[in-house]
């Protein structure tokens, strides 16, 4: 197995905006260690650069400064062919280098270790629950969407990738096969496990598949860590509002004799190095609001139920602020309602105003 590092490596590209030349630096000095077999998520809105970092790991596109290494080897020294990178995308299930020897390739790789596809093969049509086999020799119009992508992972599986690169390879199914396949891929990289990076817009799918997820946000890489570091110590605003769903609530206020004061909350210790008036954002987690007599009265303005979580999000109301809380199932509560709010104090995030820096 492979270790991937990435050594500040960066990526700018030419654009025409109107009639100006523009440059957009879509990987901005990125440096991460992938560790043999690891999953690793990469995280990010739109246009963040997500695909051209990944582009970058595979070889595709050059880096205009940094180095990407597999096991310590610098990749450009690696020949195309001993680079075994497997890559899937979003709409379609051909792996670009591999593409003019699709099938010779494949069964160049048959008569070399022949002795040990059968087995292999019969194993990942085990796993996936198809006669991978068959729909090897199947043309791709003749499958759909969902049989595509997971013949494309299936079929890197049997040539023994040393990297798997994944670019959004499920947004375009629905839901159910969605979750189904991506069921089928996790236990595909149990059985064989690959050092694989997985892009994606959905942070379950993210959740689902990574042990650590990379969060990107305009070329630069913001925080990395498992899903429960995201989500209970984010580094700045961007990361708190990005992961968890439903979101954090954010409440707006400032700094009185070391402790924090809002509209409807306050009386929390904040650091003491911070000037009176300082504006600092309280970010609280909708599970961390509390139902509690004697608590903030606000005014039920919604009520969603999620049947499957066994637990209804209410959204109320308060002068200027809204904000969102968990409630069991059980409990009767209606809009238009009136209820008391507190905050658990071992939920609370405090954020720099001006920086967005994550500040206690
Ligand atoms: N070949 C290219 N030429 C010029 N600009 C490019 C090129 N490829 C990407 N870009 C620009 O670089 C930035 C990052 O693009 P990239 O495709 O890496 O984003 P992404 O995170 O994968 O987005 P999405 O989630 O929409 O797929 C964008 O502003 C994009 O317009
Ligand atoms: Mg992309």
């Amino acid at each position: 197995m492979t270790t991937i590092t990435l050594e500040h490596v960066s990526k700018t590209f030419e654009q025409w905006v109107g009639e100006e030349p523009a440059q957009v630096k879509a990987v901005d000095d990125v440096s991460l260690k992938i560790v043999s077999g690891d999953v690793l998520a990469i995280l990010g809105p739109s246009g963040c650069g997500k695909s051209t970092l990944l582009r970058i790991v595979a070889g595709l596109t050059a880096p205009d400064e940094g180095e990407v290494l597999y096991d310590n080897v610098p990749l450009r020294d690696i020949p195309w062919r001993d680079r075994g990178v497997g890559m899937v995308f979003q709409d379609s299930a051909l792996m670009p280098h591999w593409e003019a020897g699709k099938s010779v390739g494949f069964f160049l790789w048959l008569r070399k270790r022949e002795h040990e596809v059968p087995a292999r093969v019969s194993r990942i049509s085990q796993i996936t629950g198809f006669g991978l086999d068959q729909l090897l020799g199947k043309r791709p119009a003749h499958l759909s969407g969902g049989e595509q992508q997971r013949v494309a992972i299936a079929r890197a599986l049997t040539r023994d990738p040393r990297v798997f690169l994944f670019d959004e390879p499920f947004s375009n199914l629905d839901a159910k096969l969605r979750t189904a396949a991506r069921v089928e891929l996790k236990r595909l990289l149990q059985e064989f496990p690959v050092t694989s990076i997985y892009v994606t817009h959905d942070q379950h799918e993210a959740t689902a598949l990574a042990h650590r997820i990379a969060v990107m946000r305009e070329g630069r890489l913001v925080q990395v860590g498992t899903y429960n570091q995201l989500y209970s110590n984010p580094r700045n605003l961007f990361v708190a509002t990005f992961i968890g769903t439903p979101a954090i609530n954010l409440f707006e206020g400032f700094a009185v004799e070391a402790h924090w004061r809002g509209e409807n909350f306050g009386g929390f210790r904040i650091r003491s190095d911070l000037d009176d008036g300082t504006r600092v954002i309280l970010g609280v987690r909708p599970e961390h609001v509390l139902l509690r007599d004697g608590g903030v009265q606000a005014i039920v303005e919604e009520v969603i139920p999620y049947y499957a979580e066994r637990f209804q999000l209410v959204q109320v109301r308060a002068g200027r602020e809204r904000w969102q809380l968990l409630a069991p199932m059980e409990r009767s509560i209606r809009p238009g309602d009136t209820c008391c709010c507190a905050l658990d104090e071992s939920g609370l995030l405090f954020f720099d105003r001006k920086t967005g820096l994550r500040i206690g």
